[in-house]
């Protein structure tokens, strides 16, 4: 779909509540901007007008059958991939975003229990064939994620949900982690964020060839 050579690169992060996503996601875009990569840092749920509004939808209440969620999600996703991701990659434009569709696999599948043939499905349909060239999964322990995130401000509705539910999540992403090696790194969210920072931005130089 995109032409390889003029292609930005996307690197995702994943990971449970409290990880630390968003904040190595604004580093990463930072010290990829001073290297002079343009770059667009986004998230998922949302990163496009049409995704934010779904975005209300699956934080603003539960009570969704799971298959309608993980489908809330992924035409989410595909607004997101189609009005924002593949511009930007095409235009050259490296794209970071917090969270992606491995969030759907830990949280709808491993965590609430969906069906995997549903994000097998949904994803090549959604996706066609544009998947992230990095994932870093940021592994913490559910009782320390939850803590941070509540320490944070109010929580949000799968925030609120208990912790084994979280448990399962964390599962989910090692799981992730350990079936697609070539993409995921899974990092310790217990190190210091500037250390995590900085392998994540080794990794990226050392796997993703930096515009010179
Ligand atoms: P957000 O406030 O962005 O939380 P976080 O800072 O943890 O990313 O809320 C997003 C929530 O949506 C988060 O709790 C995880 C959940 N989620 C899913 O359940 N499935 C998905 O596919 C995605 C992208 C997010």
């Amino acid at each position: 779909m995109l032409k390889e050579r003029e292609r930005g690169r996307f690197i995702t992060l994943e990971g449970g509540e409290g990880s630390g996503k968003s904040t190595q996601a604004l580093r990463l875009a930072s010290a990829l901007a001073l290297c002079g990569v343009p770059v667009l840092r986004t998230r998922e749920p949302g990163g496009a007008p049409g995704s934010e509004r779904i975005r209300g939808l699956l934080l603003g209440g539960g009570g969704w059958d799971g298959v309608a969620e993980t489908m809330l999600h992924f035409a989410a996703r595909r607004e997101h991939l189609a009005r924002t991701i593949i511009p930007a990659l095409s235009a050259g434009i490296w794209v970071v975003s917090d969270r992606f569709v491995d969030s759907t696999l830990a949280y709808q599948c491993f965590a609430q229990g969906v069906p995997r043939r549903v994000w097998d499905d949904l994803a090549a349909l959604s996706l066609e064939g544009v998947w992230p060239d990095l994932t870093f999964i940021l592994d913490l322990a559910p009782e320390e994620g939850l803590a941070r995130a509540a320490a944070r401000g109010p929580v949000n509705r799968y925030e609120a949900l208990d912790l084994a539910f979280h448990a399962r999540v964390r599962d989910g992403f090692r799981a992730v982690a350990a079936l697609a090696p070539a993409r995921c790194v899974l990092l310790d969210a217990t190190d210091s964020p500037e250390g995590i920072a900085a392998a994540i931005l080794g990794i990226v130089r050392a796997r993703l060839r930096l515009p010179s």
